[in-house]
């Protein structure tokens, strides 16, 4: 009796059900417990599931309806992103490069930014629209997003002035360093969800450079 007294808890609340219940988990635990109501929480609408929808993937899937230009990003750039970014990418102070450093990746001192390092202009989007500007995340309306994506995309001369980024075309821009990156992506939380692999997962790993080189790392005191 002690042991269906305690299932009270976890069934509905009269004593009727909690007696049956407690019977019922004694022979088949398991299907109460699929079935039994939680009581928490509340459905999702489909306002909310919007708000966390906001992914854009490579070929434009999910790019939320909008334009703009470079031309027209100038003034949203300079407002918003250039006192951190700098007015051409350069970065201020410590806050980071945005434009430059095409063709360095090969070299032992590699400038990774959005022109010569991201693979696709989707990329770009999403992530600017979930977290810039820094500390004022998703306050961006989706045009000025794509007017200043575009302002960027210009600044490393992905894309001319006039070309209007849009839901339509952002699958469309093809990124200097699109094809430098390693397909399937090889991490063990990169793999497909229908064969992930779980145990042994052989990734090869070869060394190509070390930080030290490009002496970001300081001496051993
Ligand atoms: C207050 C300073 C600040 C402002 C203003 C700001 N950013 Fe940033 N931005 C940052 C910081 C800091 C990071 C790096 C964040 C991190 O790595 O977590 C960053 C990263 C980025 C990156 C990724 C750079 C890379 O290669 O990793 C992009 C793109 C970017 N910002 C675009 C913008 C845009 C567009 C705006 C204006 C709408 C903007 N930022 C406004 C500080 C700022």
């Amino acid at each position: 009796m002690y042991g269906l007294v305690k299932t009270r808890r976890f069934t509905k609340t009269s004593v009727t059900t909690s007696v049956f219940a407690g019977f019922a988990i004694a022979l088949s635990g398991t299907a109460i417990a699929a079935e039994r109501p939680f009581g928490l929480g509340t459905l999702a609408t489909a306002e909310q599931i919007a708000g966390w929808d906001i992914d854009v993937r490579p070929d434009g899937k999910g790019a939320p309806i909008g334009s703009g230009t470079a031309a027209d990003g100038e003034e949203v750039y300079a407002e918003l992103c250039a006192g951190c970014h700098g007015d051409f990418g350069e970065g201020v102070d410590r806050w980071p490069i945005l434009a430059g450093g095409l063709g360095s990746l090969v070299t032992a001192d590699p400038v990774k930014t959005v022109g010569s390092y991201w693979p696709y202009a989707s990329t770009v989007y999403d992530y600017v629209y979930r977290a810039m500007p820094f500390g004022e995340a998703q306050s961006l309306t989706h045009d000025e997003t794509y007017q200043v994506v575009a302002y960027i995309l210009n600044m490393s001369d992905v894309i001319d002035d006039e070309f209007v980024l849009s839901n339509k075309t952002i699958g469309s821009v093809k990124m200097p360093n699109q094809s430098g990156f390693m397909l399937p992506d090889p991490r063990p939380d990169g793999q497909l969800a229908s064969a992930p692999c779980m145990q042994t997962c052989e990734v090869s790993t070869k060394i190509i450079g070390r930080a030290r080189i490009i002496d970001v790392t300081p001496d051993k005191q």
